[in-house]
C-alpha cells in the first residue's frame, strides 16, 4: 500500500481571510459538514481568540463534526487557551501555534526592545516563545502543531535549531510555510530535504508544507515538499486565500491521484465529492471560480476544437486525463421540469450529494416549481443554485416583501421597495442612476441606512444555461469596517440585485453583536 498523504484544510480559516470572503456561523459549519464529507484529515476551523465570531464558530464546528479540528494560535497563553476552550468539546481536536522566524519577520514584526536587542537575542526569544507555546499547549491536547511563519525565507539553520526545539518541546507535527509565496519549487523540496537531514528528532513530528500562491507556485511548491519528504500539506478549496490564495486542494489531490504511478502516494479524499465542495465554497463566499481552473473550473473538461471534440468522442482518453465524474462532475444535463414531481426531484437532489428533511423538501420543491415555470429546463446546475440558495440564509432580519421598478428610456429609474423586519413593515420609494441603482437608494432610504453602507463590490453573472437562465448577484458592502457579502440568484437581475444586498445586511445584522474584532491583533 502506498503511504498517505494527510490533507490539512485551512479553507475556513486561511481561506477565508481571502479579501471579501467572510463567512457566518451557520456557512461555516455547512463547509465543515461538507469537507467531512471529503474526508479530509484535519479541518482548521479559525482562529478562536481573533474574535467572538471566530471562537463560536470554532466551537460550533467542533461540536458538529468528527473529523480532527484545530485552531489557530499565536504564541502566547491567551491564543492557546482560547483555542482549547473552542476545540474541547470535538472527541480528536489539535492546538496550531505559529511564530514568525524569518529575519524580515523578527525585525519588522518584534522590532521592539522588549524581545531583545540584536537579531541574535530575538531570535533566541522566539525560539524560547515557540518552544514555551508548544508545552503549554500539550497540556490539553496531544496533538500540537508548530508553524514557523515565513520559514521560506527563514535562514535554514535558524529554522532546523526552531524545528528541533518544537518537536523536542512536543509538537507532534511541524508545518514550514511559505508564507508570502517566494519559494521556487527545487529549492523549498531542498528545505524539506535539508530538514529531514539534519533535524536529529525529525521522525518524531509529520512534516507539514503549508504554501502561498504569489507566484502561482503553490501546488508546484507542496508537490516538491511531498518529494522530499513532507506527509501533511496545507490546502484550501478552489485555492481561496490571503492574497493570491493557498495551495489548491483539489489539484494536489488529484495530482496525487491521476499520476500516482509517479508519486506512490494516496490521500484518503472521496474526489467524488471535490465538485460539491468548489461549488458550496464559491457560493458562500462569492469568489467565482475562473473558467479554465484545474479540475473544477467550467471549461476543466469543455473541448472545443474539432480535433479535439473527435478524438474525445472516439476515445476519451485521446485528450482527457482524468474524467469529470471522478471529481463529481456529472455528466447529467437535463434534468427536471416543471412536469416533475416530488420523487423525481428528490431522487436527483440525493444522488447529487444534498442531504434534506421532508419539511425542507416541501419548501425546495416550492422553489423548484416557481423556477420551472420560468425555465422550461432545469439542469444540474440550476438546482445547485436552488440548494445552495436553500442552506444561505432561510429568512433573515430583513425579508424583500415586494419590490417595483419603473424605467425606460425617457424616464428616469424609480424603485419602491417594502421590507419586513421585526414584525415591522417598511416602505419606501428613491429614484437613481439606473434601476439597481435605485433599488439599493430605496433600501437604504426605507431602513434609514446613511453613509455608514457603502458598495464596494457590485457583480452579475449568469449561471445557468438557456434563455431563462439564472441570474446570480454578488455584492460586497462595507459596513463600519467590516466587508460582509450578500448573493442573490434570480431569473430577474433587479431583483438577484435586491435580494443580494439585504443578504448582505443580513449577514452584517447576524455578525454584528458577536463580531468584537480583539485589540492588539498585530502584536504578539
Ligand atoms: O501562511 C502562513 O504562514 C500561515 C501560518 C499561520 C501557518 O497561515
Ligand atoms: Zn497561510
Amino acid at each position: 500500500m502506498s503511504q498517505k498523504i494527510i490533507i490539512f484544510d485551512t479553507t475556513l480559516r486561511d481561506g477565508e481571510q481571502a479579501p471579501g470572503a467572510s463567512l457566518n456561523v451557520f456557512e461555516k459549519v455547512e463547509i465543515a459538514k461538507q469537507l467531512n464529507k471529503l474526508n479530509v484529515d484535519v479541518i482548521e476551523a479559525g482562529f478562536p481568540v481573533s474574535s467572538q465570531a471566530q471562537f463560536e464558530a470554532v466551537q460550533r464546528i467542533a461540536d458538529s463534526v468528527d473529523t480532527i479540528i484545530t485552531g489557530l494560535a499565536r504564541t502566547v497563553e491567551e491564543d492557546i487557551l482560547a483555542a482549547y476552550n473552542a476545540l474541547k468539546e470535538s472527541e480528536k481536536f489539535r492546538i496550531h501555534t505559529f511564530i514568525g522566524t524569518s529575519d524580515i519577520h523578527i525585525q519588522g514584526k518584534f522590532g521592539h526592545d522588549r524581545y531583545g536587542k540584536t537579531l541574535q537575542e530575538k531570535r533566541s526569544t522566539i525560539l524560547k516563545m515557540a518552544c514555551n507555546a508548544v508545552q503549554y499547549a500539550r497540556t490539553f491536547s496531544d496533538d500540537v502543531e508548530f508553524s514557523p511563519e515565513d520559514a521560506g525565507r527563514t535562514d535554514q539553520s535558524y529554522l532546523a535549531e526552531v524545528v528541533e526545539a518544537v518537536i523536542e518541546a512536543g509538537a507532534t507535527t511541524v508545518n514550514i510555510p511559505d508564507t508570502t509565496g517566494y519559494t521556487m519549487p527545487e529549492e523549498f523540496g531542498e528545505k524539506i530535504a535539508d530538514l529531514k537531514k539534519n533535524v536529529s528528532n525529525i521522525n518524531r513530528a509529520v512534516i507539514s508544507v503549508h504554501c502561498h500562491n504569489d507566484l502561482g507556485l503553490a501546488v508546484a511548491n507542496s508537490l516538491s515538499a511531498i518529494s522530499n519528504g513532507a506527509r501533511q500539506v496545507e490546502c484550501t478549496i478552489n485555492g481561496i486565500g490571503e492574497r493570491a490564495g493557498n495551495a489548491s486542494m483539489e489539484e494536489i489531490v488529484m495530482a496525487l491521484k491521476v499520476r500516482s504511478n509517479f508519486w506512490g502516494f494516496h490521500t484518503d479524499i472521496y474526489t467524488e465529492e471535490i465538485y460539491n465542495s468548489s461549488r458550496m465554497i464559491s457560493g458562500f463566499t462569492g469568489m467565482l471560480v475562473q473558467p479554465n481552473k484545474a479540475v473544477v473550473g467550467d471549461n476543466a473538461f469543455a473541448h472545443e476544437s474539432g480535433i479535439h471534440q473527435d478524438g474525445v468522442l472516439k476515445k476519451r482518453d485521446t485528450y482527457e486525463i482524468m474524467t469529470p465524474e471522478s471529481v463529481g462532475i456529472s455528466n447529467n444535463k437535463i434534468v427536471l421540469g416543471r412536469h416533475s414531481g416530488r420523487h423525481g426531484l428528490s431522487s436527483r437532489l440525493i444522488k447529487m450529494g444534498y442531504e434534506f428533511s421532508e419539511e425542507q423538501l416541501n419548501n425546495i420543491y416550492e422553489r423548484f416549481l416557481e423556477l420551472a415555470d420560468k425555465k422550461k429546463e432545469v439542469y444540474d446546475e440550476d438546482l445547485r443554485v436552488l440548494m445552495g440558495d436553500e442552506t444561505i440564509v432561510e429568512t433573515g432580519f430583513y425579508d424583500l416583501d415586494y419590490l417595483q421598478v419603473n424605467l425606460g428610456t425617457t424616464t428616469i429609474p424609480t424603485a419602491t421597495i417594502r421590507i419586513k423586519t421585526e414584525g415591522k413593515v417598511l416602505e419606501e420609494s428613491a429614484t437613481g442612476d439606473g434601476p439597481v441603482d435605485a433599488c439599493f437608494r430605496a433600501i437604504n432610504r426605507t431602513l434609514g441606512l446613511g453613509d455608514n453602507v457603502k458598495l464596494e463590490h457590485y457583480q452579475v453573472r449568469s449561471i445557468t444555461g438557456g434563455k431563462g437562465a439564472l441570474g446570480e448577484v454578488t455584492v460586497r458592502l462595507r459596513v463600519g469596517g467590516e466587508a460582509y457579502m450578500g448573493k442573490g440568484i434570480s431569473t430577474d437581475t433587479i431583483e438577484a440585485s435586491v435580494k443580494a444586498y439585504l443578504q448582505a445586511l443580513n449577514h452584517y445584522e447576524s455578525m454584528k453583536d458577536i463580531n468584537i474584532v480583539f485589540e492588539n491583533m498585530a502584536t504578539v
